[in-house]
């Protein structure tokens, strides 16, 4: 399963991209705007840490200046992947996107029906909100679970990109279900190394290794 920041901040994608284990970046105008930066410079800047894909959201809502502003996207580097929300106008612009080899991630996705228009519409990513689902009482890993059999069953290409996800069980949960990739803040990523059976472990070995008053270097 490939791991995504859902951030602008360039400090975390810094920090995540030196581990190695950072395959891509999705932002949206909201963290845009708590980034407090300008859209095309901090994308850019995202774009030359990461090499995976960047999602990068358009704000238009009509077709027509959707394919304006992801003309101006698209040029700000060959990682960038438009996103688009799913919506009658969202998705005319993906299928001419995808239809001249441009990426594009699909977002604000809330039922099967939803996901299946994406994928007929060519999709990259899809990106169904779980938390917002859970937020309203509802438990949004049924949402994948959901997606995933409809995608199996024909062979769709469109990659299911979990959203919205708030803590390390929606992690786990989506790895179980065979989501392609996951998007999270960064310190939902940074705790999915925590086991306090790790850390008593290491404890243990150091505290025994210092007993035989020996070292490596
Ligand atoms: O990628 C979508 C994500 O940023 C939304 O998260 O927690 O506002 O539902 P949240």
């Amino acid at each position: 399963m490939k791991f995504f920041a859902d951030t602008a901040e360039i400090a975390d994608i810094k920090d995540l991209a030196a581990t190695g284990l950072l395959d891509g970046v999705t932002t949206n105008p909201s963290l845009i705007a708590k980034s407090g930066r300008n859209f095309m410079e901090v994308t850019k800047e995202i774009c030359d840490i990461v090499d995976g894909p960047v999602s990068a959201e358009v704000v238009a809502l009509d077709h027509e200046t959707m394919m304006k502003e992801a003309e101006v996207l698209r040029k700000i580097a060959d990682n960038v992947c438009i996103k688009v929300p799913l919506t009658i106008d969202g998705l005319k612009t993906c299928k001419a996107l995808t239809s001249d080899g441009t990426m594009v991630n699909v977002t604000l996705c809330f039922s099967g029906n939803q996901a299946l228009l994406a994928a007929k519409a060519g999709a990259t990513f899809v990106s169904p909100f779980v938390g917002r689902h859970d937020d309203n009482g509802v438990d949004g890993m049924d949402l994948i679970r959901d997606i995933r059999l409809i995608y199996d069953n024909y062979a769709f290409e469109t990659e299911i990109l979990v959203a919205s996800v708030r803590h390390v069980t929606h992690v786990l949960e989506s790895a179980r279900i065979g989501a392609d990739v996951m998007t999270a803040p960064p310190a939902v990523i940074k705790n999915l190394v925590k086991h306090v059976l790790t850390d008593k472990g290491i404890e243990g070995f150091m505290a025994d290794w210092a007993k035989t008053g020996q070292s490596i270097i």
